[in-house]
């Protein structure tokens, strides 16, 4: 029988304790804090990413509080919001981040935080990028191969520097995610370095003179509703130290788990962290190795509402359309992955209806949500799609140059625009109007 880690009540709650949910209702109309959607929308405009910093919080001090008994880290991974209030939310709790390019390694410093609060990851990451981690003084690269210990080796003895390295391993678990595009550790991935080959690797890393072996990594997939994964993973990753050890390699000084832990999107059950952080403490406790996290989702997943109006509503083949400001532009999760993301009117009514919620892309594609059972809506309304906080603005696109929307955090009674929205002008910064044309 699969352990299932998500055992505990529905949406809202995780373990014994309440989430805090950042949304509410206020005389029939949502409210992120204690500010009203209506409000916001009004003064910034629509689409509109809007973020709960408590909800930010809540979930980095619970995980925290959870792992309180394991040595750890948590290192937020920029890819899944790389917003800048939210990183200052999770600089000031003491976070640190994982980035897995030269752009959001920019991002992070540029937030303030220092090179040691940095694991620099990814599968293909430029000698240019390389360097700029050595030189911003990471706390490691997660390597994914021989070849890329070798290049690290040859950019830090230029450097004269040795480069702190970890191994991302795969694990070659079985995990159970959501959609295929978003498991990682099962065998024949194209992420980490296959299980057989890591004892070699790690000697090479030993061996070379610019390099240094301090942790062995692993992420397995995302959005992961059951323990096992994990469970399998650090036993995979433990018989790993052991024969590193036995091979006379004396340097690792951490283990990371990577990030994963799933969120309610819909009606699915909440982690349960307390047998979560159990299930580690046993295995990770007795190596004497600190314990890093890579969370993005469960960090970020439920703080935010993608609020967009409803410009058209008709009616075709049987079936009625709801046509909105946003769509697959501004979230592309419902159109790629099949995910499921709630939506609600803000102003609240009694009426529902069935409807496809569209944007307005050139595309089929392009939906928020199909046949969907919800609020009745028409021209003007505006309306709030649940749980864009991960992988939401940050896979946004300029397609059918549509400039990318406005983003806001909320903060109790206040609330402040952490990303402008982007002007025509932006589309076309980059343009050359009179090309410099060249010899070929
Ligand atoms: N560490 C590594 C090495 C990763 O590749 C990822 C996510 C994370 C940590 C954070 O995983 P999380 O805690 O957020 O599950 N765009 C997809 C998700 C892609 C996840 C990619 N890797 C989606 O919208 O569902």
């Amino acid at each position: 029988m699969p352990q299932v880690w998500y055992g505990v009540h529905g949406r809202g709650t995780v373990g014994e304790g309440v989430l805090t949910s950042g949304f509410s209702r206020v005389d029939g109309t949502l409210s992120c804090e204690g500010v009203s959607l209506e409000r916001i929308a009004e003064e910034v405009g629509t689409p509109a990413y809007v973020y709960s910093s408590s909800v930010v919080r809540d979930r980095y001090q619970r995980l925290d509080a959870a792992l309180a008994n394991i040595p750890h880290r948590i290192h937020y991974t920029l890819k899944a919001n790389s917003n800048r209030g939210i990183l200052a939310v999770l600089h000031e709790l003491g976070a640190g981040v994982d980035v897995v390019s030269g752009g959001e390694l920019f991002r992070a410093k540029r937030a303030g935080f220092a090179g040691s609060d940095i694991l620099f990851g990814g599968v293909g990451k430029s000698q240019a990028e390389l360097k700029e981690a050595l030189q911003a003084g990471v706390r490691m690269i997660n390597v994914e191969s021989a070849s890329e210990v070798r290049m690290i080796n040859d950019i830090a003895g230029e450097l004269g520097l040795v480069a702190p390295i970890g191994i991302r391993v795969n694990p070659e678990v079985t995990v159970d995610s959501s959609h295929k595009y978003i498991k990682t550790g099962e065998k024949g991935a194209k992420f980490g370095v296959p299980f057989d080959e890591v004892p070699g690797v790690a000697m090479l890393v030993a061996v070379l003179p610019n390099t240094r072996l301090i942790a062995l990594d692993m992420h397995i997939g995302s959005q992961l509703f059951r323990l096992d994964g994990y469970v399998d993973g650090t036993n995979r990753l433990l018989e790993l130290i052991a024969q590193i050890g036995e091979a006379g390699i004396s340097t690792l000084e951490y283990l990371d788990i990577g990030g994963g832990l799933g969120v309610a999107y819909d009606d699915e059950k909440s982690p349960d962290l307390d047998a979560f952080a159990a299930a580690l403490a046993e295995r990770v406790t007795p190596t004497g190795l600190t314990m890093l996290m890579e969370p993005g989702r469960f960090i970020v997943g439920n703080c935010g509402v993608l609020l967009t109006r409803v410009l058209y509503r008709k009616h075709s083949g049987g079936r009625d359309f709801l046509v909105t400001d946003a769509g697959m532009t501004e979230l592309i999760r419902p159109s790629h992955y099949d995910a499921y993301h709630r939506i609600e009117r803000v102003r609240a009514t009694e009426s529902r209806m069935t409807a496809d919620v569209v944007g307005p892309v050139c595309e089929s594609g392009d939906f928020l949500a199909l046949d969907r059972t919800m609020d009745e809506a028409g021209p003007g309304d505006l309306l709030a799609v649940y749980d864009v906080g991960a992988y939401g603005y940050v896979m946004a696109s300029n397609y059918n140059s549509r400039p990318r929307g406005v983003e806001v955090l909320v903060d109790g009674d206040r609330f402040a625009i952490t990303n402008e929205r982007e002007r025509y002008e932006d589309l076309v910064r980059l343009e050359q109007a009179d090309p410099q044309w060249r010899d070929g």
